[in-house]
C-alpha cells in the first residue's frame, strides 16, 4: 500500500512529460542477444570455469573424496522474461561437473544442474540519465544432483557435500556472473545520449525523458531528442505531429525504433540554411535555357523589358522552418519561401525582375545505412505562388507553375539532396547496425523495423 502510495505521488510531483519524439520498444529477440553478445564478449563462462576451479575459502570437501575440482561447466541456457514495471526476469541454467577421487580408488563424479535466477531491475542512471540494469536477488536453486558414488552411501555424503559446500560457494560465484554481465550489457548504452553530429550544421542527442518502462512484451524507452545549431542554440521539436506510440501491429518478440515527424521536422530545420540556393547558368539539364527568352514564353512582360535574351539568375531562398508530414507509405518536405529572378546584362550587375511567394511539396525517400538514416527528394508539386513584387509590372504568375516547377526539379532538388546526403544518426546503443533493417512510413512518424541477425 505504501508502496503503491509512494508511486501515485512521487508520479504527481514528476513534471508532465511531452511526447516523446523518438521511441524505442525493444523485444525479447534483441534482449536475448544483448544477453548474449554481453556473455561472449565478457567471456564470463571461462571465467566461471577459471573460478571454479579454484580452492575456495571455507570449503569443507566430502570426506571420502580427494583431489577435488571443477571438471566442467557447460554453456548455460539463458531465459529471459519481462517483468512488467520491474525489468527483466534472468535464469542462467548451467550444469557443473565435479571430480575427485573416492577413498577406494575410483574416479568420482559428481554433476550438478543449478539455475541461476536474479531480477535485471531497468532504470535510469541517476549521474548519467542512461538506461541501466541492476540485478537483485541473486538465487541458486539446486535442479538436479547425479553421482557414480555407490548408491547407499549416495544422499548422506552428497547432501553434506551440497549444504556445506555447494549452496555456500556458488551465489559467490555465480551471482557476480550475472552482474559482470549485466556491466557488459549496461556498457552498451553509454554512448546513446552523446551529440551526434549532422555534418557541419548542428548535432542531434537523444535524451532520456525518464525511466524505460517494462511491459509484458518489452521494453519501451522514451526520448525527447534535442536538435541543436553549430552555434549552440537549440530547435524546438514542434507540437504537432509529436504524438507517437509504441507500434503494435509488429509480430511478438520484434524490436522498433519510432522517429516522430516532428523530429525529422527539427532536424530539416538545421539544414535550413543549405536549402537557400541561387540557380545560375544557361544550362540546366534538358531544360529549355535558363534566359529571359525562354522566360517571356510564360510571362510577356519579360518579353517587352528585355528585347535581347539575357541569363537568368534565379534566388530561392527557405524563409519558414521546412515541415516533415508522413501519412501511411509517403512522405513530403513542405517549403516556404520566396523566388525571386534576375535577368544578367553583360556589362551591368544583376537586376531583380520580380518576387515571388512559394510553397511547394518534394517527396522523401527514405533509407539505412549502419548508423543513419538517409534521405533524397524528388519534386511533388508547387503549391502555392503569389507575386510579392515585381519591377516589370504586374503578371499572372500562374503561367510560371510549369516552369518553376521544372526548374525546381532540375536545379534545385539535386543542390537539397546534395546537402541531404549527411544523413541523420541514429540512436547508438547495445551495437546496433541499422544497414538490415527496413523501413515503414505510419502515421506521424517513420518506423525502423530492427533487426537482430
Ligand atoms: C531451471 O532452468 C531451466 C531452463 O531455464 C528451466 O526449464 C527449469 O524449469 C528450471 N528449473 C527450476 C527448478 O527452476
Amino acid at each position: 500500500m505504501l508502496r503503491i502510495l509512494c508511486l501515485v505521488s512521487c508520479a504527481l510531483l514528476m513534471p508532465s512529460m511531452a511526447d516523446p519524439g523518438a521511441l524505442l520498444k525493444l523485444g525479447m529477440e534483441f534482449m536475448n542477444k544483448a544477453v548474449k553478445d554481453a556473455m561472449t564478449e565478457s567471456q564470463i563462462l571461462e571465467k566461471m570455469a577459471a573460478m571454479a576451479s579454484q580452492k575456495q575459502a571455507g570449503v569443507k570437501s566430502i570426506k571420502s573424496m580427494t583431489d577435488m575440482k571443477v571438471k566442467e561447466v557447460t554453456p548455460p541456457i539463458i531465459t529471459l522474461d519481462f517483468l512488467p514495471g520491474v525489468g527483466i526476469f534472468q535464469c542462467v541454467s548451467t550444469r557443473i561437473t565435479i571430480t575427485g577421487k573416492s577413498f577406494m580408488g575410483g574416479t568420482m563424479e559428481i554433476i550438478v544442474v543449478v539455475n541461476i535466477t536474479a531480477t535485471n531491475r531497468l532504470q535510469q542512471d541517476e549521474a548519467t540519465g542512461l538506461p541501466m540494469f541492476q540485478s537483485e536477488g541473486c538465487q541458486i536453486v539446486l535442479v538436479s544432483v547425479k553421482t557414480n558414488l555407490p548408491s547407499k552411501m549416495l544422499p548422506k555424503v552428497v547432501n553434506k557435500f551440497l549444504d556445506s559446500t555447494l549452496k555456500k560457494v556458488l551465489p559467490g560465484m555465480m551471482c557476480p556472473a550475472i552482474d559482470t554481465v549485466l556491466e557488459y550489457v549496461n556498457q552498451k548504452w553509454t554512448h546513446l545520449m552523446d551529440p551526434m553530429p549532422v555534418g557541419e550544421a548542428g548535432s542531434i542527442k537523444y535524451i532520456l525523458t525518464g525511466t524505460p518502462t517494462t511491459t509484458a512484451s518489452y521494453i519501451e524507452v522514451d526520448f525527447s531528442p534535442v536538435v541543436q545549431r553549430e552555434e549552440g542554440d537549440t530547435i524546438a521539436l514542434p507540437e504537432d505531429g509529436a504524438a507517437i506510440t509504441a507500434p503494435e501491429d509488429y509480430p511478438d518478440g520484434s524490436s522498433q525504433l519510432v522517429l516522430s515527424a516532428a523530429f525529422f521536422t527539427a532536424e530539416f530545420t538545421l539544414l535550413q540554411k543549405y536549402f537557400d540556393v541561387d540557380i545560375k547558368g544557361k544550362t540546366i539539364g534538358k531544360l529549355p535555357p535558363h534566359t529571359t527568352k525562354t522566360l517571356s514564353r510564360f510571362v510577356p512582360r519579360v518579353g517587352k523589358a528585355y528585347r535581347k535574351s539575357l541569363p537568368l539568375m534565379t534566388q530561392i531562398r527557405i524563409s519558414k522552418p521546412p515541415k516533415d508530414i508522413m501519412k501511411p507509405g509517403k512522405s513530403q518536405l513542405h517549403l516556404h519561401g520566396t523566388i525571386e529572378m534576375f535577368a544578367i546584362p553583360p556589362k551591368s550587375g544583376p537586376s531583380s525582375m520580380f518576387v515571388l511567394e512559394i510553397r511547394f511539396s518534394l517527396d522523401i525517400q527514405y533509407s539505412l545505412s549502419e548508423d543513419k538514416v538517409h534521405m533524397v527528394t524528388s519534386m511533388n508539386k508547387l503549391l502555392d505562388l503569389s507575386v510579392v513584387s515585381s519591377s516589370i509590372r504586374p503578371f499572372k504568375e500562374k503561367k510560371l507553375k510549369i516552369f518553376l516547377t521544372s526548374l525546381l526539379q532540375e536545379a534545385y532538388v539535386p543542390v537539397i539532396n546534395g546537402a541531404l546526403e549527411v544523413g541523420f544518426p541514429l540512436p547508438d546503443f547495445l551495437g546496433t547496425k541499422y544497414g538490415q533493417s527496413e523501413l515503414a512510413i505510419v502515421e506521424n512518424a517513420l518506423v525502423v523495423d530492427l533487426r537482430t541477425s
